[in-house]
């Protein structure tokens, strides 16, 4: 097989399965998985989805059942131990909980992989240093990890992954424990590390919003499988998948809106009203689509929840109202809408009266 010069790595047919006392896991099912060097390339996915399984195999840390392996041009299950302890360097990992040597200093931490190294140890303290500094944490070259803050720690964990002068690194949860705000930093460092030293990072997470801050391309995995992928743009705006649609919701807060909506509106509404959630994606003004609309179709549409998010230069756009009018032109208005590429969904409400068929139905076609 040809390994591509662009493709920094390359899996083939990976398959990994646990056997452990006659229970049988199969954790990666067949996956194939190309990333770009230099690309910030995401995998999302619930707990258990196989994420850590497969980027474990990327450095075969986790060798797999079946398939192949490729990094930088390298098939890796053909080299020697030698030729793989080498091959290893080429990809760092930085995880949750960041794996600090509590009785070394920052500084001493950063240096640890450098001491198998044949430097001086000039050299290697002057190396640690310009991580520290890359990562901005220079002043604390010398405390200890247990007087660092969780985004501090974080950075001492990148300082050190990047000792080794990797083409990759692997990120496994590593903003899960830290709050919103240290999140970004933390997301903001990686981006300036991916452009700087065109590190190309594979991050791993269950955050949607991770994905849109700072990836590329995203894969959304789900029971060891890549259900879908794709440029993180056309994902979020086209998903394809049910469980990706989930993540984009829960992300954007439509998923908390429409169940506090529906919730409130219990017995509310009445019977020539429909509950609609709209999505659109597209920098045309579609507010006055929305208000012509109601002239047209002569409805009038109540805005409860709206939320405009961009994405790669293009505005997505979340909308949740009430349509009030004759059912025939409230649903000639929904047609309208579908017409100018608009997504309609019909939300179910408890004490509704409306006709049942209308009830919950997803009238948009997702392509
Ligand atoms: N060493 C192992 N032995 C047996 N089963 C394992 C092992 N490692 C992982 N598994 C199982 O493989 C499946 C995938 O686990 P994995 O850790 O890859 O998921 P994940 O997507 O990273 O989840 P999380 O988001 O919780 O980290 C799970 O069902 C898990 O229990
Ligand atoms: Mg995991």
């Amino acid at each position: 097989m040809a390994v591509s010069l662009n493709n920094i790595i390359e899996l083939k047919d990976i398959s990994v399965t646990f056997k452990n006392d006659g229970n049988v896991v199969k954790a990666v099912k067949n996956v194939n998985l190309k990333i770009e060097r230099g690309d910030i390339y995401g995998i999302i996915g619930y707990s258990g989805a196989g994420k850590s399984t497969l980027v474990r195999v990327i450095n075969l840390l986790q060798a797999p059942t079946s398939g192949t392996v490729s990094v930088a041009e390298q098939r890796l299950q053909e080299l020697k131990p030698q030729e793989l302890r080498q091959a290893r360097k080429r990809v760092g990992m930085i995880f949750q909980h960041f794996n600090l040597m509590k009785s070394r200093t920052v500084l001493g931490n950063v240096e640890y992989p450098l001491l198998s190294k044949k430097i001086s140890k000039k050299e290697r303290r002057e190396k640690a240093t310009n991580l520290l500094n890359l990562v901005g944490l220079a002043k604390y070259a010398d405390e200890y990890p247990s007087r660092l803050s969780g985004g501090q720690k974080q950075r001492v964990a990148i300082a050190r992954a990047l000792a080794n002068d990797p083409d990759v690194l692997i990120s496994d949860e590593a903003t899960s424990a830290l709050d919103p705000k240290t999140t970004i930093s933390i997301l903001q460092l990686l981006k300036k590390l991916n452009v700087e030293l065109g590190l190309t990072i594979v991050l791993i997470t269950h955050e949607m919003q991770v994905i849109k801050s700072i990836c590329h391309n995203v894969a959304v995995m789900e029971d060891g499988e890549i259900i879908e992928r794709g440029r993180v743009a056309k994902v979020f705006t086209a998903p394809q998948q049910k469980l990706t649609n989930d993540f984009i919701e829960t992300s954007t807060n439509v998923q908390a809106a429409i169940k506090r909506i529906t919730a409130e509106i219990d017995l509310q509404l009445a019977a020539n009203q429909r509950l609609v959630y709209l999505n659109f994606v597209g920098n045309t003004a579609k507010e006055g689509i929305i208000s012509g609309l109601a002239q047209k179709y002569q409805i009038d549409i109540n805005i409860l929840f709206a939320n405009i998010d961009q994405i790669d230069g293009e505005n997505v756009g979340y909308m949740i109202s009430i349509f009030s009018g004759q059912p025939e032109l409230i649903n000639g208005a929904i047609k309208s809408l579908i017409s100018a590429d608009v997504k309609v969904r019909i939300l179910e409400v408890g004490g509704s009266k409306g006709d049942e068929a209308a009830n919950g139905v997803d009238y948009s076609e997702r392509n």
